[in-house]
């Protein structure tokens, strides 16, 4: 442990500000070497804080160049500065501040607040990087106006962009011009942002509901111009949903939306001004995938969204972030169901939060939706706040109804428009709106794990009568080893034989319509008059984020696959199914014992492939494996090489058994017209995809031929990309054909040539980690811009389960390598690959020694971030959280 260990922030702590800043002047001068800040900010003692002459602002390392409050310089007694607080004495109960200090944009590799990207100067300020710009009261719960006079040279930064409205525009005589902006709505810190550059604007408008005009403007390198068009057509629609179904309007005359190339994360909801990694923007068919369209679609939506679930009410210290975060998820992902197929995209969120956040929750850095504590908040930008949030506010609608929901919603704008509130307001409003007790709910939100469920059913003949009990418990987390019982909603239906949802009569409590509210540790529930068992579907929907365990009989989950009237429980029981599955197969293999693959699996993957009915986007992710890393924490001791081993033998068996349902099915979803992105035509190309991915396990040359001439001819990136990664799977002469026609067609465009280095990263041959290691330097990767460093790193250290956990530790050394080197540079994305090593406990001995090795050398480095130092401290101090045993075996004592 390093000696001055950065301190915890506590919820328990927060006081409401001393100080107050009504309005705020910025002054940005940006020049080549440097950009001169000159702040003036209208400053009063806070009536609802106890009486305070001292102020003490944020920063970050800055030189004060001048300090003066109204208009009189400072005396220097009167002040005190170290790295990251400027402190004043004696001040006034009202009193303008003016601080000028000079910082280096150019320098900055961490891009927290301003920086460069491409040439052009942006900022993100979100959570804490307005501090390194100039000293603020740097809390969320500040909110102040804001107008920003930016200066830069003309024909380098013909564009120069911030929150709300230009008012002003001036040329100077040396070649400089000047523009003022002015955002009337007050705001935090963290929603601050400029831009300046040379940049093309790519045009619209909307008419908002009540006749305004908004004028929406996407910018981007010019030579980006002719991939807007999605971005702006889904902002459009964004628009238009939220009047539609929350009746919220837009409320500026003008929307921006600038695209970068180095951004941390996916975007981010500055008032006005929205900053986006340029992966969330760009997009033509033969760039990008189906998913980079939905991914698009959805990341434009939820930053158009957070303007009034999160702007317009924010969030009153950081510990509240789900507030926002959970509630614009769940926004948006209730747009992309309306946009698509509902059902698929509950699928595919539901997998992100099983891989991800079940993950999360049972590892080092488990945390509730509203944590307590946090030594740096960066790293609780997590599944756990956005996702399992956004299944929080899922099942608050659930529990309410929709129209409850909405009656809530509007009660929430009604009481806190303009304000900085807490998860608890908004519990509040959706109880007092619907006279609901969610008391019980609130653990959601305080207690971290995911709770377990168990189900069981038994019917008696004689009685005829059914008796359903639930049990559930959850596992001890970090600083949580004893949880209460939640309030679990669960929707359910009784099947009869041919899956349609039949009634049962009960006396049971707990049961509203089709949800069963299970609030007790145990609860038991008897349904009468049934002549023949009924087959029980259980949290429909994925009702509540939990694992539920009901024993099922091979002829039980053929039944739900082929007939639950939900198709998310349908998809759910093929997982389950393919699941067990892998899991016998694994302990078959690792015990050495005789491997068999049941006859009654095939039949019903057979029968699934044959309906013609089926959805094809769903029969796609119904067929599709879970992944390795899913697999792995479904296992007391992770055996990385069983659970390959285990999953291609089913992919294999599968591929041979059902060659020809495969290669029909192919056929029949070859496109015979031009790429378009509709619901349709992804569904077709994903199955045709998936079909082909199979056949390619057989090895067989033609498939491969078939396989190369996709990746040759196909006029989209889906296709593309879907050849390229099964090619570079393969250990064949082909994959070397197919990587370099790729490379020489891609090379020039870093978007898509992510996919490329990430198609390696992934693959399972044996020679991975050399490769990766190649490409470290490829002219193309660049270890400071963190979409290469997901494509390349955590690609291979967070998709490769495989070859990161190989025997010899070599994956651990690489990983803890490149995490070293980019804490340096950029801390916050050496924090997210740390991440690869959360499990480590759950791996056999010698793993544990290894990682440990790994995580122990990257603690002691000499200049570890507070980020970095957070995420391996707590890794390595965790004991057995999330263990499913009671006592983990095989760990060392430390
Ligand atoms: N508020 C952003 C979003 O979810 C998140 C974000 C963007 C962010 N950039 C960041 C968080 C940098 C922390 C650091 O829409
Ligand atoms: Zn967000």
């Amino acid at each position: 442990m390093s000696i001055s260990a950065p301190a915890a922030i506590r919820l328990d702590d927060y006081a409401v500000p001393s100080f107050l800043i009504s309005a705020v002047h910025l002054h940005i001068d940006l020049f080549e070497t440097h950009a001169d800040i000159r702040s003036v900010l209208q400053i009063s003692r806070n009536p609802a804080a106890v009486g305070s002459a001292t102020l003490t602002l944020n920063g970050y390392r800055q030189p004060l160049l001048c300090a003066r409050i109204d208009g009189q310089p400072i005396d220097s007694t009167r002040y005190q500065l170290d790295a990251d607080t400027l402190t004043i004495n004696d001040v006034a109960e009202q009193f303008e501040l003016e601080l000028r200090t000079t910082i280096l944009p150019q320098e900055n590799t961490a891009l927290e607040g301003l920086y460069k990207s491409s040439g052009n100067f942006c900022t993100q300020c979100e959570a804490q990087g307005f501090r390194r710009i100039t000293w603020f009261l740097d809390r969320p719960d500040v909110m102040s106006v804001f107008t920003t006079t930016i200066s830069a040279d003309k024909t380098r930064y013909p564009i120069l962009l911030s929150n709300g409205n230009p008012i002003d525009r001036t040329q100077l005589d040396d070649g400089r011009h000047v523009v003022t902006w002015h955002d009337p709505y007050p705001k935090p810190s963290y929603l601050f942002a400029l831009v300046a550059g040379d940049l093309a604007d790519v045009q619209d408008t909307f008419t908002t509901s009540s006749g305004r005009e908004v004028a929406l403007h996407i910018y981007v390198e010019h030579h980006n111009r002719d991939r807007c068009a999605h971005a702006m057509n889904s902002l459009i629609k964004a628009m238009q949903w939220d009047e539609q179904v929350y009746a919220l309007e837009y409320d500026l005359d003008i929307y921006m939306i600038v695209a970068v190339d180095d951004f941390n994360m996916g975007a981010m909801e500055n008032k006005g001004l929205n900053v986006f990694n340029s992966k969330y923007v760009l997009a033509r068919p033969d760039t990008a995938t189906d998913s980079d369209f939905a991914g698009i679609e959805g990341v434009i939506a939820h930053e158009y969204f957070h303007n009034w679930t999160g702007n317009r009410v924010t969030c009153r210290d950081w510990f509240q972030l789900s507030l926002k975060e959970g509630l614009t998820v769940f926004r948006d992902q209730q747009f992309s169901a309306d946009m698509g197929s509902p059902a698929l995209k509950r699928i595919q969120d539901v997998r992100v939060l099983r891989t991800h956040q079940f993950a999360e929750d049972a590892g080092p850095m488990a945390h509730p939706v509203r944590p307590d504590s946090y030594i740096e908040i960066s790293n609780f930008y997590t599944v756990t706040i956005y996702n399992k949030g956004a299944e929080v506010i899922r099942m608050m609608q659930s529990i309410i109804g929709e129209q409850g929901f909405q009656a809530g919603m509007r009660l929430y704008f009604e009481r806190h428009d303009g304000q900085a509130v807490t998860t608890e307001d908004f519990v509040c409003a959706m109880e007092d709106a619907t006279a609901t007790d969610l008391g019980q709910f609130r653990r959601w939100y305080t207690q971290a794990g995911t709770p377990i469920v168990d189900a069981r059913q038994h019917y008696d003949k004689t009685l005829r009568e059914l008796r359903l009990t639930l049990a559930q418990r959850c596992c001890a987390t970090p600083g949580q080893t004893e949880k209460l019982p939640f309030h679990i909603p669960l929707r359910f239906a009784f099947l009869d034989r041919n899956g349609t949802p039949i009634s049962l009569h009960t006396n049971a409590t707990g049961i509203d319509g089709d949800i069963i509210h299970l609030r007790e540790q145990t609860q038991t529930l008897v349904f009468t008059d049934i002549d023949q068992e009924p087959v029980l579907s259980l949290g429909r929907g994925f009702s509540a984020p939990i694992k539920l365990n009901i024993d099922r009989s091979d002829e039980d989950f053929a039944f739900l696959i082929a007939h639950d009237n939900d198709p998310f429980n349908r998809w759910d029981a093929a997982q389950n199914y393919s699941q067990q599955l892998v899991c016998q197969i694994a302990t078959q293999i690792r015990s050495g014992t005789q491997v068999a693959m049941p006859a009654q699996y095939v039949q019903a993957i057979r029968q699934c492939l044959s309906a013609h009915d089926t959805d094809k986007a769903l029969l796609a992710e119904a067929l599709a494996l879970p992944s390795e890393g899913y697999i792995a924490d479904q296992m007391d001791v992770v055996d990385v090489d069983a659970i390959h081993q285990a999953r291609q033998m089913i992919r294999r068996t599968l591929a041979w058994e059902l060659q020809d349902t495969f290669q029909h099915v192919m056929m029949a979803n070859q496109a015979n017209e031009a790429y378009a992105f509709t619901t349709n035509a992804v569904a077709r190309r994903a199955i045709k995809n998936l079909c082909l991915s199979y056949l390619m396990e057989l090895d067989e040359p033609d498939i491969r031929t078939l396989c190369v001439a996709q990746l040759e001819n196909a006029d989209n990136m889906t296709d593309q990309i879907a050849a390229l990664q099964m090619l570079a799977n393969s250990n064949t002469l082909e994959r070397d054909h197919a990587l370099s026609v790729f490379e020489q067609r891609w090379r020039d465009d870093p978007l898509v040539m992510d996919k490329w280095f990430s198609a390696q990263a992934t693959a399972h041959l044996p020679d991975t980690l050399a490769q990766v290691q190649n490409l470290l330097e490829h002219p193309g990767f660049d270890r400071l811009n963190p979409n290469r460093v997901r494509a390349l790193i955590s690609a291979f250290c967070q998709g490769n389960p495989l070859r990161f956990n190989a025997a010899d530790g070599s994956g651990y050394r690489f990983a803890a390598d490149q995490i070293i080197a980019i804490d340096a540079a950029n801390p916050q994305l050496a924090a997210r690959l740390l991440g690869a090593f959360g499990r480590w406990r759950r791996y056999d001995e010698p793993r544990q020694m290894l990682m440990r090795g790994a995580l122990e050398r990257v603690q002691s480095t000499a200049t570890l971030s507070k980020d970095a130092y957070e995420i391996v401290s707590k890794t390595l101090e965790a004991r057995h959280v999330g263990s499913h045993r009671a006592v983990a075996q095989g760990s060392t004592p430390v």
